[in-house]
Order: C-alpha cells, then sequence, then structure tokens
C-alpha cells in the first residue's frame, strides 16, 4: 500500500467511526465523559485484529520473547519506586481570575504553531512573557506547576492513608517487578523480552484529538532485556542499512522541524542510539509498512531533546505517524537503561541481576523499551486506509485482510430456497473455519458490496442460480475482490481453503484470474 493519507481530518474520523460502529464516547446518552471510549462492534474486532497482529509475530513466531498479564491496580510501592509518584506528570497552566487549567506545552503548541514537546516549564514561562500570551484576556499565575498524571483510587472499606492506590498509568511497571519469575518460569537466558497488551490509565489535563489523547488507553509495550556489555547479533546488514526520514533533537533544539533521511547504521555511528535500539526501530518500521500495510512515507522517527526525556530515559525515539493533524507519536522506543530494575532491587529489597553466560558474570539487565497504544495505532490504519472512492461513489477502507473486521461476506442474490439456504451453508462453514464471516441478505448487491467496501471487508461472496442450476458454473460461486472490484467463480468446495489463502496472503487474488 503506497498511497497519499486521505485528507479525513479529526471531526470526519470520528463521526465515520461513529457511523459505522467502531469507536463511540463513552456513556454518549449522558453527555459522554471526556477522556473515554467505547468501542463498537467493528472497532474491537479491528483492535483484537491488530493486537492479535503484534502478539502472532512478536511472541508466537519468536523464542526470545514471552507474554505476560499484569494487574492494573498493584502495589503502590511500585510507582514509588518507578519515579511515577514523584514526577509522573505534565505542565500546568492556570489563568489568574477564572482558574482554567491547561497543559502548558500544549497551549504554546495552539498559540505559536511550535512543537511543545521539547519545551521545559522555564522556557515556556519565558515564551509566555516575550510573547505576552493570555487566553481569553486572562494572564496566568506563573510559575507553571506541576501536575501529576497518576488517577488514584481507594481499596478496601477503610480510607486511610495506607488504602490509597494508582491505576497504573503505563503496563511497564507490571513487567519489571515480576522480570526475575518470567525469566526463571519460561527459562529465559539474555537477551529476552517480556511483553503485554493492557489498559492504562493516565489523568490528563487535556484529553483531545479523538482517541489520539485519552485518560483511559490500551498500550502494548515491551521490554527487551540484555546486557550492554555484550554485543548484538540482532543488528543486522539490512537494517544497518534501512533509510529513515528523522526529525533529530538539535533541528528541534533550533525550533525547527526539518527532516533527514538516515540509516539506521547512521544513528548508531552518530552515537544517538545503540544497534539493540536500532534493531527495534527497523523492526517495528518494517512491522508498521509490511505487516499493517502504513506507507513508509506517513512514518518517521522523532529523536527526543535532551529536556523532554522521560525521568527513566537515557534516548528515546518516537515513531510518529502523518495523522491528519500532522506527524504525531504513534509509539516510542525508550533505552531506559537499568533504572527500573536498580530501582525496584533497591525498594523491594529483592537482587534483579541474573547470570548472563555469555559474560560468566552476574548483571542487572538494561532494557530497550517499544511502547505503543492501540488507539493510535487503529486511528493511523484508519487514515491510511480510508478513501472516498468517488468514482464507485462510497468509501472504501483497504485494510488488510489480515487485519480487517470480517474477512468475507457471504451475500445470497435472493434470500428464497435453494439460494439463502446453500449460501448459509458456506457462511457456516466460514464460521467453522474460524474465518470472521459476515451474512448479508439486505439490499440489492450492489449496495452489500458497498457496506462492505466501507468497513474494509476484502471479499465477498455471492451465491447465485448459477452456483446451483445445471451449466459450466454449476457448483461455484463468485468471489469479489474489495480494491480492484474484480471477480472471479470458484468451486464451492474449494472456497473456504482460497479465503483463508488470501487471508494469509499466500496467494493474490489477480492468481485466481
Ligand atoms: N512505558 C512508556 C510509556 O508509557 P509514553 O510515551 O508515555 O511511554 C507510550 O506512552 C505510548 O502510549 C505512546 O506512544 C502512545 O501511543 C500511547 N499513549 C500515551 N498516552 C496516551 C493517551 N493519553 N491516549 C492514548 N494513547 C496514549
Amino acid at each position: 500500500m503506497s498511497k497519499e493519507v486521505q485528507k479525513l481530518n479529526l471531526e470526519e474520523l470520528a463521526t465515520f467511526c461513529k457511523k459505522k460502529g467502531f469507536v463511540f464516547q463513552a456513556a454518549e446518552i449522558y453527555g459522554g465523559f471526556a477522556g473515554f471510549f467505547d468501542f463498537g462492534p467493528l472497532g474491537v474486532e479491528l483492535k483484537n485484529n491488530l493486537k492479535q497482529l503484534y502478539w502472532r509475530e512478536f511472541v508466537h513466531k519468536r523464542d526470545d520473547i514471552v507474554g505476560q498479564d499484569g494487574s492494573i491496580i498493584t502495589n503502590p510501592k511500585v510507582w514509588e519506586a518507578s519515579g511515577h509518584v514523584a514526577t509522573f506528570g505534565d505542565m500546568l497552566l492556570t489563568t489568574k481570575d477564572t482558574k482554567t487549567k491547561l497543559r502548558a506545552d500544549h497551549f504554546i503548541e495552539d498559540e505559536l504553531n511550535i512543537a511543545g514537546d521539547a519545551l521545559g516549564p522555564k522556557e515556556i514561562e519565558d515564551l509566555i512573557v516575550k510573547n505576552n500570551l493570555k487566553y481569553n484576556g486572562e494572564d496566568f499565575e506563573l510559575p507553571i506547576q506541576f501536575f501529576s498524571g497518576m488517577l488514584q483510587t481507594q481499596i478496601g472499606a477503610d480510607v486511610t492513608k495506607q488504602s490509597k492506590a494508582y491505576l497504573r498509568p503505563e503496563t511497564a511497571q507490571s513487567i519489571f517487578p515480576n522480570f526475575k519469575s518470567v525469566a526463571e518460569t519460561s527459562r529465559q537466558t539474555l537477551p529476552f523480552g517480556i511483553t503485554q497488551i493492557g489498559k492504562a490509565y493516565r489523568n490528563e489535563i487535556s484529553p483531545r484529538d479523538f482517541v489520539f489523547r485519552c485518560r483511559e488507553f490500551e498500550q502494548i509495550e515491551m521490554e527487551y532485556f540484555f546486557n550492554p556489555e555484550v554485543e548484538t547479533e540482532l543488528f543486522t546488514k539490512e537494517l544497518e542499512e534501512l533509510k529513515v526520514q528523522v526529525l533529530l533533537a538539535e533541528t528541534q533544539d533550533n525550533g525547527k522541524s526539518d527532516m533527514v533521511e538516515k540509516t539506521l547504521g547512521q544513528l548508531v555511528e552518530e552515537n544517538r542510539i545503540n544497534q539493540i535500539h536500532a534493531y527495534w526501530l527497523g523492526t517495528f518500521f518494517n512491522f508498521f509498512n509490511k505487516s499493517v500495510g502504513l506507507s513508509w512515507e506517513n512514518l518517521r522517527i522523532r529523536e527526543h531533546t535532551k529536556t523532554e526525556l522521560s525521568h527513566y530515559s537515557q534516548a528515546t525515539m518516537d515513531i510518529d505517524y502523518k495523522y491528519s493533524m500532522g506527524y504525531k507519536e504513534m509509539m516510542g522506543l525508550a533505552y531506559r537503561g537499568n533504572y527500573d530494575l536498580s530501582k525496584h532491587q533497591e525498594y523491594s529489597k529483592t537482587k534483579m541481576e541474573v547470570f548472563d553466560e555469555a559474560t560468566k558474570s552476574k548483571v542487572i539487565p538494561h532494557v530497550i523499551e517499544p511502547s505503543f497504544g492501540v488507539e493510535r495505532f487503529m486511528m493511523a490504519v484508519i487514515y491510511e486506509s480510508y478513501t472516498d472512492d468517488k468514482e464507485r461513489g462510497n468509501v472504501v477502507l483497504s485494510v488488510k485482510p489480515s487485519i480487517a473486521p470480517y474477512k468475507v461476506a457471504v451475500l445470497p442474490l435472493v434470500k428464497k430456497d435453494p439460494i439463502g439456504p446453500k449460501a448459509k451453508e458456506i457462511y457456516d462453514e466460514l464460521i467453522d473455519e474460524d474465518i470472521q464471516a459476515f451474512y448479508d441478505e439486505s439490499g440489492s448487491v450492489g449496495k452489500r458490496y458497498a457496506r462492505q467496501d466501507e468497513i474494509g471487508t476484502p471479499y465477498c461472496i455471492t451465491i447465485d442460480y448459477e452456483t446451483i442450476e445445471e451449466g459450466e458454473n454449476k457448483g461455484t460461486v463468485t468471489i469479489r475482490d474489495r480494491d480492484s472490484t474484480n471477480q472471479v467463480r470458484v468451486k464451492v468446495e474449494e472456497v473456504s481453503q482460497i479465503i483463508r489463502n488470501l487471508i494469509r496472503e499466500k496467494i493474490k487474488f489477480e492468481d485466481l484470474q
């Protein structure tokens, strides 16, 4: 897939997602609840498919990564050790009269049209003073305040200081405390990864941009543990030569946003990242492009500046996607060193070191952490695949078959016997074969094709009189391809195998013709 992203703005995207049953506002009948969303019938299928695709590629197909599923609420000491209680949050601006609260970096971004990510509190205060910035004519209370992003709750019947707990703001901290147990039970040795997918919660000051910035969202995170003393074998020549667009830290420090093209090898040579970091960047670029279908030109790397690095990070590179709001972070890849394991060792008094065969010594491993939100991932997939096809007269969502909510729709030409029952038989067989199928017998076939195009179903099977009657097409059905609208007739008994091979990209639709 290589085409320009459709100029679907955020409002249009939200409308499309609501209309088709991908995403609704949470509790819409009560006016919604800022920063919270519900996923409808198609949204949950698409999300599940994206998560499964990741799990298949990174857990099932590899023997150096295992999964886990940690609890959302855990011992609050985890968050003290990790530094989140003290430092996780945003810069808060409050207006002098009405006490309106704004996220400082977003305010600067909107007012001055510059990237706010790289700015610290002092720089923002200077910009406010220098440009005499106000909000609705009001001045701000300075200095800028720190606002904790941790969502709190109380556990148990007694409301005491001890009963305070947090909803996790990242899934990563479910992984670090389990590091030794997972390594021992899965018999993993360095280098290896632990990954998990799960909900995360942040008390965002200003949730915005549809599902891009929510208060409840889902993260896919991996901690890849390694010994920095040992050279990696993962960083192949092919990855070393991979060319990517990069927005460098120094460019942002100079207030600019021009990108340069670099190979991953150059980023390593320039000491911006180590080889394992580069390996994961390249691996995810390839995953997003080849397995998911996001086009290369809509992806870029953004290097974090020194002032914006998280408290745990030695180097962070984001993979940005070009949404309708411009390039924005879809994924972060941070080099967390051994910050987290060391902190948990210090606070829990539990040894976090492991024996590394390669150096015959004990080590507290370092980690590279790839981390991305399922909502931002899903948004990118919909942006990328949405086309308002004027010639066809309907929207076409050209998502890859492997992630499409439905893989195939079964459409009897008419409901009545013998066509309807035959179509039902084919539908049941597809479902039995674990192929997500949709049965639709209402409206003209053209309208039914259009409905499937709009929700991304790659193939439609039509059962007509020729399927039943005598003649050369007896015992055959039509498969119609969403992207080309071409059709072929295939034998009924071969249809589920053909659909399976098409979804797995073992055959191309053109091969059938
Ligand atoms: N463990 C590292 C970590 O949490 P992060 O950059 O704060 O790093 C990682 O978050 C990813 O989670 C982001 O790249 C983004 O895809 C997603 N994410 C973060 N905050 C989000 C929010 N408020 N709403 C939706 N997705 C969010």
